[in-house]
C-alpha cells in the first residue's frame, strides 16, 4: 500500500506581488505533487477564509507563513502515513480537523493546496493526467471528454484596474470552432485586434490585474461592449457566431447603502433599475452570451426576476452569489436564481466540495464556467484540469501574462493527450438565444 510520506509548504509569489502558498506532497513510491493557490481581489464575503498572516511588516500583512506552518504542524502529522487516492477521505480529514464552517482555523488556502497536492501526487503515482484521475477517485460518472471553450477578459475595471469602468470585467468568448486550439486562436486574435481598436479611439492599452486592456477615459460602462463588437469584427469573425460577449460586473464591489453606484454613468439604481440596466444590454447586444454577477451577493428577491428576464436567451452567471458552496448553489437552483455558475476552487477550499458543486450544477443542467482569480494568480493549472475532469462549458482565463495564458496552454495539451478521444463543446455551441 502506498501512503502519503510526506507534506511541506513555502511561501511563493502570485501575479499580485503578494504572496501564495505552494505545497509538496511525496508519497512513499516516490511520486511527487505540487500545487499552488489563488485568490481574489473581489472575493465574495461567503467564500471559505483566505489565512493571511496580517503581520504589516511583512508584505503589508498579506504575508503566508501562517497558512504554511498550518500545513507542517496541523495537515502534516494528520495526513502523513494515510492513503492519497481517496481524495475525498483526505478532504474530509482536513474539513473535519478545521471545524469551522468557512475553514477559517487553517486557513482554505493551506488546505487546498494539500488537497490538490495530493491529488497530484497520487495522478502521478497512478501514472495519469490529473483529468483523469479526478474522475477515477471521485467516482465520476461522465461519459466521454466535451473540451470546455476559452472566456478571455479583455477589458477589466473595478477592483481589477483603476480609472477604468466601475464594472470588473468584459470578455470574448469563442466558440463556433472545430477545436479548442482553434477557439483560442479565434479569442486572442479578437484581443490583440481590440489592442488597435483601442489606439484607433485614442485609448491607452495598459493593463489591469489579469493582463485584460483598461483605458482611462472611458464614455461609460457600455462603451466596452461596442470596442469588443469592433474588435471580434476588426478581427475577421462574426460577433455572436464566432465569439460572443460575456460579462462580469462584480456588481456586489459598487454596492452601497441599498444602491448600486455607477459613477461612469452618473447613476445610482436600485435592484429593479439595475435588473432593466443589464436587460437592456442583453436586448441591445444580441453577442452577449453570459452575464455573471449583475446583482449583490445576497439580493436573493431579485435574482430569479433577472433570471426570467433573460435567462432564456443569456447564461446567467452566480459568483459571489454561489461562491463554488454547494449549499448556495442549491439554493440558487432552488429559487431558479441562475442558469449557471461559476466555479473557484479556493471558494471552497478542497478538491472533493468543487467537484461535488461541479456535480450538483451539472445534474440540474446548469453551465459550468471553470474560473481564474484576478487577486494572485500562480502558475498552477489545476483548474484546467478540473474543467476537463466536469466536462465544463467555459473555462474564465487570460488572454495575457503568463500565469493565464499556462492556463491555455494546458488545456491545448490535454487536447493533443486526447486526440480523437474527446470533441469540443465549441463546435456544435449555439448561443441560448
Ligand atoms: P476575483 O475576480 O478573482 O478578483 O475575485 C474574478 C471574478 O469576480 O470572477
Ligand atoms: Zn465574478
Amino acid at each position: 500500500m502506498v501512503s502519503i510520506q510526506k507534506i511541506t509548504a513555502r511561501e511563493i509569489l502570485s501575479s499580485g506581488s503578494t504572496p501564495s502558498i505552494e505545497v509538496k506532497v511525496v508519497l512513499d513510491d516516490g511520486s511527487i505533487g505540487i500545487a499552488s493557490v489563488p485568490f481574489g481581489a473581489s472575493a465574495g464575503i461567503h467564500e471559505a477564509f483566505v489565512l493571511f498572516d496580517g503581520d504589516k511588516k511583512r508584505y503589508g500583512g498579506k504575508g503566508m507563513l501562517k497558512a504554511v506552518t498550518h500545513v507542517h504542524k496541523m495537515i502534516a502529522p494528520l495526513l502523513v502515513g494515510k492513503d492519497p487516492f481517496d481524495q475525498k477521505a483526505v478532504d474530509t480529514m482536513m474539513i473535519t480537523l478545521d471545524g469551522t464552517p468557512n475553514k477559517e482555523r487553517l486557513g482554505a488556502n493551506a488546505i487546498l493546496g494539500v488537497s490538490v497536492a495530493v491529488a497530484r501526487a497520487a495522478a502521478s503515482s497512478l501514472r495519469m493526467p490529473l483529468y483523469s484521475y479526478i474522475r477515477k477517485t471521485l467516482k465520476l460518472r461522465i461519459p466521454g471528454y466535451v473540451l470546455p471553450a476559452p472566456m478571455m477578459v479583455c477589458i477589466e475595471g473595478g477592483k481589477h484596474a483603476d480609472q477604468s469602468t466601475d464594472l470588473q470585467e468584459y470578455m470574448i468568448a469563442s466558440f463556433g470552432a472545430p477545436s479548442v486550439k482553434e477557439a483560442v486562436r479565434k479569442g486572442i486574435e479578437s484581443y490583440l485586434a481590440l489592442k488597435s481598436v483601442l489606439k484607433s479611439h485614442a485609448y491607452g492599452v495598459n493593463v489591469g490585474n489579469e493582463g485584460a486592456f483598461a483605458p482611462a477615459g472611458l464614455k461609460s460602462n457600455e462603451e466596452p461592449l461596442q470596442l469588443l463588437m469592433e474588435a471580434i469584427t476588426k478581427a475577421g469573425y462574426v460577433p455572436g457566431k464566432d465569439a460572443g460577449i460575456s460579462i462580469d460586473p462584480a456588481i456586489s464591489e459598487v454596492f452601497q447603502e441599498g444602491r448600486y453606484r455607477l459613477p461612469k454613468d452618473k447613476k445610482q439604481l436600485d435592484s429593479a433599475g439595475m435588473i432593466d440596466y443589464f436587460v437592456a444590454w442583453a436586448k441591445k447586444y444580441p453577442a452577449i452570451i453570459s452575464m455573471e454577477d449583475c446583482l449583490h451577493q445576497d439580493d436573493w428577491d431579485f435574482w430569479p426576476k433577472f433570471t426570467k428576464r433573460i435567462g432564456d436567451r443569456v447564461l446567467v452567471v452566480g459568483d459571489d452569489l454561489t461562491v463554488t458552496n454547494p449549499k448556495r448553489l442549491q439554493k440558487a437552483l432552488d429559487t431558479k436564481s441562475i442558469n449557471a455558475i461559476l466555479i473557484k476552487l479556493n471558494q471552497i477550499g478542497t478538491l472533493t466540495e468543487t467537484v461535488e458543486c461541479c456535480m450538483l450544477a451539472r445534474k440540474h443542467g446548469c453551465v459550468t464556467i471553470i474560473s481564474h482569480r484576478g487577486g494572485g494568480e500562480t502558475n498552477d493549472t489545476a483548474m484546467i484540469d478540473l474543467a476537463v475532469a466536469v466536462n465544463a462549458s467555459f473555462v474564465k482565463v487570460g488572454p495575457s501574462r503568463g500565469e493565464r495564458v499556462e492556463k491555455y496552454n494546458r488545456l491545448m495539451e490535454i487536447e493533443d493527450e486526447l486526440e480523437k478521444k474527446c470533441s469540443f463543446i465549441g463546435k456544435e455551441f449555439r448561443l441560448v438565444h
